[in-house]
């Protein structure tokens, strides 16, 4: 338990350093009033309040305000290059303040409860068991060390988890092949990547099925 929190603490100042060479650590926060209009153009994917209704279109709602700005970031500069439409919305914010105004507005919307595609009872629970104890025998980690209990993440303040629980289980089996097969590669430290490797496809298929049961 004790290797468990040292690591987890490691990966949160990793975490803060990346935010620091950023350089949105610290700084304005999002104002969520002028967010909401500024989220006009995003809506017509993302929903108003974040909840989409199409599965490539991932849910922003209850998003951490920082993990939204790092995502637009990132595919500002390219440093994630996994979706040329979203590169071009991304491409619309000409100011970082904005990009924290949506996403103070996106943080603040509650994550629809319902899954917009029925999930299989069965790989519910064995994606469960993954997400909780991850697999031993292929080294995967267990997902809630760093995405909390039920995805919901751990707090806005470790913005680098983020919220997973609830999201769309196409989006999330794409990104975790994503990860996997190198198109995605904008996570701190190959966080993500080096774990995504180790899944098998039937564990993606999975753990997505929990994932959107949430
Ligand atoms: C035309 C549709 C469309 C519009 C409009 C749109 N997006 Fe997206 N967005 C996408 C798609 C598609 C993805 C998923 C990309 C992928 O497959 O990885 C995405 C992903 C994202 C992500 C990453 C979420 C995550 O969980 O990693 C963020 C943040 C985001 N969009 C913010 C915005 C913002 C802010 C706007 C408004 C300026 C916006 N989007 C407008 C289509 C859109
Ligand atoms: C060691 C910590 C760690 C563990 C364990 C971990 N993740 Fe992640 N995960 C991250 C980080 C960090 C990111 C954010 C990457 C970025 O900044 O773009 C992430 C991002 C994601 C995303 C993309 C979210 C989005 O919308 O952009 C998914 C999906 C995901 N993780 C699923 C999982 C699953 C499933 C597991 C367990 C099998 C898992 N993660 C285990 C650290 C972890």
């Amino acid at each position: 338990m004790k290797t468990k929190k040292a690591l987890i603490t490691v990966f949160a100042v990793l975490g803060s350093t990346v935010w620091a060479a950023n350089g949105f650590a610290a700084g304005t926060k999002g104002d969520p009033a002028a967010g909401k209009d500024k989220a006009a153009l995003c809506a017509g994917c993302h929903g108003d309040d974040g909840n989409s209704m199409v599965a490539e279109f991932p849910r922003l709602a209850s998003q951490y305000e920082q993990y939204i700005v790092k995502q637009v970031l990132d595919f500002q500069k390219g440093h994630r290059a996994n979706n040329d439409t979203m590169a071009g919305m991304a491409a619309t914010i000409a100011d970082v303040q904005d990009a924290k105004d949506i996403g103070a507005y996106f943080q603040g919307q509650k994550m629809a409860k319902e899954p917009i595609a029925p999930v299989d009872k069965k790989l519910v629970d064995q994606g469960k068991k993954i997400f909780q104890e991850g697999n031993p025998k292929t080294g995967v980690y267990g997902c809630v060390n760093c995405h909390g209990q039920n995805g919901k993440g751990k707090s806005p303040d470790v913005s680098v988890f983020p919220v997973i629980g609830g999201q769309h289980k196409d989006y999330i089996v794409k990104q975790l092949k994503d990860f996997k097969e190198g198109r995605r590669s904008n996570d701190p430290a190959n966080m993500m990547t080096d774990i995504a490797k180790k899944l098998s496809d039937q564990e993606v298929e999975a753990v997505a099925n929990y994932l959107s049961s949430l």
